[in-house]
């Protein structure tokens, strides 16, 4: 087993990875990949290591993953069983870069990463606490430590100029230090939650030439162009910098309909607003299962044209309507703070804020 401070040969990382607004990342491609050399990787009283995720495999990680799957299911209603079964994949095919926390032989935590261009994109980070975890150091002092390592390595790495993480399963302010260290900025984001039973259905008074219908295939090309148009200059474009370009647009929306990272893709409850006069594209939402009752907005927007008459509460009525016919019992989705329009129209619809989180950036 080789230490994460010891020197070793650039190995070639291909992940095809996953992601949304807060859970495993975007898609990545071929980058090579070397490991940091921080001299910490053990510590001297407790034992603990910090090495290498590339050598351990599935089994080794299996039972760490079991307990990340029972406190997604805690806090955020979400399961993560498919996420974490990707994962378990990627490790025996040596594809995820990233760090374990070992003691006594046991991975009892881990960070991975994934590259997409020059971007890197710091996928999770969970270490188990109590009894087989953390119990010779503290658990936010071993986050603390994966996480120096995995911002070394990225920041390292050539050809990186920029490192995004969303870390949805962390109070604000929880993992926030390593980060903000290195010159990370550092945005609020909220995970809300709408109880569908409670949701009031209100008839949604729209203009006659807008049409809301389900979200098909077809629609992807023009989605893409959506988005982009709508986050010209907002703050999510900071946050994430796929929603600047077509292309980027495009790969957002690839991973969020094709790869089951960011929940499974729920086309039934995911709907485009429509101008009958030009038949063109005015907004779209997107929604996942994330649980079998829980459907999860992972994307919703409004070409600036079009704000201010209602479309969004129109396609978030669209879709609570279809979840509630299918008796699903939540709907949530996540939005930076600062997003105060997007915030206030959610609470206006009866979502809660369930937990505050932090998005981190980093530009080199
Ligand atoms: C967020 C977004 C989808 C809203 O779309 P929209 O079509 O403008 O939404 P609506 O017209 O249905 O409603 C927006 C309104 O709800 C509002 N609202 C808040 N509280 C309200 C209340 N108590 N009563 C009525 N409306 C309320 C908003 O503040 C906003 O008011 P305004 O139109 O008077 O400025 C759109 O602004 C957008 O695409 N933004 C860029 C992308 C984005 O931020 N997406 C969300 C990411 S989480």
């Amino acid at each position: 087993m080789t230490r994460a401070d010891e020197p070793r040969a650039r190995t070639k990382s291909r992940v095809s990875g996953i992601p949304c607004s807060g859970s495993l990342p975007p898609l990545a491609h071929s980058h090579y990949t070397q490991f940091c050399s921080l001299p910490i990787a053990q510590h001297p009283r407790s034992g603990l290591e910090i090495l290498d995720l590339r050598h351990f495999t599935s089994a080794d990680l299996r039972p760490l993953l079991e307990d990340e799957v029972k406190v997604w299911a805690n806090l955020l209603c979400w399961d993560y069983t498919g996420s974490a079964e990707m994962i378990l994949r990627y490790m025996d095919a040596k594809f995820l870069p990233g760090y374990a926390a070992v003691s006594r032989g046991k991975v009892f935590g881990y960070s991975f990463f994934v590259y997409e261009n020059n971007k890197g994109v710091i996928g999770d980070l969970f270490v188990r606490d109590g009894e087989n975890g953390a119990q010779d150091a503290n658990q936010q002092g071993v986050e603390r430590r994966l996480l120096m390592h995995v911002i070394e390595t990225l920041q390292q790495s050539p050809g990186i100029h920029r490192i995004e993480a969303q870390l949805l399963a962390h109070e604000a302010g929880a993992a926030s230090q390593p980060f903000l260290d290195q010159g990370f900025s550092r945005h609020a984001r909220l995970f809300m939650a709408l109880p569908l039973s409670a949701a009031q259905e209100s008839a949604a008074s729209l203009a006659p030439e807008i049409e809301i219908r389900r979200w098909t295939e077809a629609d992807y090309q023009p989605s893409a162009s959506v988005i982009t148009a709508a986050y010209r200059d907002h703050v999510d474009s900071e946050i994430n910098d796929q929603y600047r370009t077509l292309s980027g647009s495009l790969r957002f929306l690839n991973n969020i309909v094709r790869f089951p990272g960011c929940g499974t893709f729920d086309p039934e409850s995911s709907f485009v607003a429509i101008s009958r006069r030009s038949q063109t594209l005015a907004g779209v939402i997107l929604c996942s299962r994330v649980r079998h009752d829980v459907g999860h907005v992972t994307q919703i927007c409004v070409l600036p044209e079009y704000r201010s008459h209602g479309l969004g509460k129109a396609l978030l009525a669209a879709t609570v309507h279809n979840l509630k016919q299918r008796k699903f019992s939540t709907l949530s989705l996540t939005v930076t703070e600062d997003n105060v329009r997007a915030v206030e129209l959610y609470k206006h619809l009866g979502f809660e804020t369930r937990r505050v989180f932090d998005a981190f950036v980093w530009e080199g």
